[in-house]
């Protein structure tokens, strides 16, 4: 039999089977050299001196079945899994009469026979090992859903400015390895139990945000979907196009119809007498080609807004107003030439609501607080600009965090994930313009450098993971 040492990821049950299989088997010196391999892994999935275990992952595989079958028939592999990884593992041959402690005998009891690990499914994912380190393609093991979870077959991964941001800063990510990917778009190939079973199904097609933890996300061929912010895609929308949705769905949501500092308290259109609540009155958006802009652009129709005013590249004036702009302004204007169309315009009422989908102070921001009358409301997409309501008219910010977990959104993002389906079905929302990214998963490492470079103009980068070589 292997038995490993501790690790300090390890529960307090997986420890108490080790210390009770020391005690009742001797450690085979021919098998430690797969032992010491697999479990010194340290919480940063490194080890001084050993490569990241998953790294190891393939190879840690073949060498338990190698070391087990050296134990006998009757051998068992129990192991952990944590963040994707294998964290921990022991190997023991299950003697024939022998008498076990009650919580040896019970794990042995649930432990998974060899056949069972050679089958463990294994799937492509982009990882990022920590902070800095460039993207690399890595075999994980395939999640399992918990209550109230899906398992879903990845089709189309959007990429997002975030996620380049996460590589090279580590913002968000509290620990790495990490697995990026925030919108999502599948087929649901296992329904875990709960409520979740009564609403989806196998084979259904959703969409799903994902989340700052690996499993959830969406740079791998399988994910885990909280089943709270999933929706059913209506079959008149393609994979592609409902993977551009997600992110930029929730951070326009949240930013619009939170309280503030969360968001600008618009009476959300989810909510009964919502719908159209706005009429005659004005929003100003700043960016409406961003895909977080062409969402605010449709909730803003929704809220029944009269003028929605935004600034772009005026080639995508046809396209902001089929999505429900009123006034397309040229981005390149400068303050004082923005102010001058705004004058223009007629009829135009005081804006009190304004959203910055860009995150610029000088780019974007300066003309969302130039368009706000005094004592109205903005938001950002950008949390970190200082700003102070009193050196402002009284204008007010609000910071957006479109992070789906975080309290003030928790509520608010489920209120409009519940109602997804309908709004897609109906077409009052669409999703942004598309280029799909060939080589899969591959292909993201460079294609979220273009968010830095501007070449993205208009369109929501996309991959297909199972393209993945
Ligand atoms: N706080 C959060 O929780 C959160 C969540 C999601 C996104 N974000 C942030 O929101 C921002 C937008 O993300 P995204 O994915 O929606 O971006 P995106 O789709 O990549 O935006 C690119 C588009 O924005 C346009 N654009 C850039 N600067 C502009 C400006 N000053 N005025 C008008 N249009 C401009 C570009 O126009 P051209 O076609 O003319 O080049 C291009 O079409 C990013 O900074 C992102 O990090 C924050």
């Amino acid at each position: 039999m292997v038995c490993m040492r501790r690790s300090e990821n390890d529960s307090s049950d997986l420890r108490s089977l080790r210390s009770a299989t020391a005690e009742y088997c001797s450690i085979s010196s021919t098998s430690t050299v797969t032992g010491h391999t697999l479990c010194r892994t340290a919480r940063n999935g490194t080890v001084s001196g050993l490569p990241p275990c998953h790294v190891l992952l393939g190879s840690v595989k073949a060498q338990l079945l190698a070391a087990a079958s050296r134990s006998g028939a009757n051998s068992r592999v129990i192991y952990q899994i944590r963040r994707g990884y294998i964290i921990t593992v022991a190997i023991l041959q299950v003697l024939p009469n022998k008498q076990y402690p009650n919580k040896l005998a019970s794990r042995i009891r649930t432990s998974q026979p060899l056949h069972h690990i050679q089958q463990m499914a294994s799937q492509k994912a982009l990882v990022v090992l920590q902070k800095g380190a460039d993207f690399q393609v890595d075999s994980i093991p395939v999640p399992v859903p918990k209550n109230d979870e899906l398992l879903v077959k990845v089709k189309v991964a959007a990429l997002n400015p975030v996620d380049e941001k996460i590589r090279q800063f580590g913002i968000l990510f509290e620990t790495f390895p990490a697995i990026l990917g925030f919108d999502i778009a599948g087929e649901v190939v296992k329904v875990g139990e709960g409520e979740v079973a009564g609403k989806f199904k196998e084979g259904d097609r959703v969409l799903l945000e994902g989340g700052l933890s690996n499993e959830y996300d969406g740079f791998q061929q399988y994910a885990l979907a909280d089943a709270h912010t999933t929706a059913i895609i209506p079959d008149s929308i393609s994979y592609d196009e409902a993977g551009t949705l997600p992110l930029a769905l929730s951070t326009a949501y949240v930013g619009m119809y939170n309280t503030l500092p969360h968001g600008i308290e618009l009476k959300p259109f989810t909510a009964p007498g919502g719908t159209g609540a706005y009429s005659g009155q004005a929003i100003f958006i700043s960016g409406g080609p961003s895909s977080v802009g062409q969402a605010a652009i449709q909730f803003a129709k929704l809220s029944g807004f009269s003028y929605i005013l935004t600034t772009a590249s005026l080639k995508h004036t046809e396209h902001l107003k089929s999505l429900g702009a009123t006034h397309v302004i040229d981005r390149n204007l400068p303050l004082e030439a923005f102010r001058a169309e705004l004058a223009k315009i007629e009829g135009l009422p005081k804006i009190e609501y304004a959203y910055d989908s860009i995150g610029d102070v000088v780019a974007s921001f300066a003309y969302a607080l130039e368009a706000l009358a005094p004592n109205g409301k903005v938001a950002s997409v950008n949390p970190r600009f200082p700003f102070e309501s009193a050196d402002n008219n009284g204008k007010q910010l609000a910071r957006i965090s479109a992070v789906k977990t975080s309290p003030p959104n928790v509520d608010s993002i489920r209120a409009l994930w519940g109602d997804l389906t309908k709004l897609l079905e109906s077409g009052a929302l669409k999703g942004s313009r598309f280029e799909v990214l060939p080589g899969g998963l591959a292909a993201i490492a460079d294609g979220v450098k273009r968010f830095g470079q501007n070449q993205v103009s208009g369109v929501k980068l996309l991959v297909h993971p199972d393209e993945t070589a």
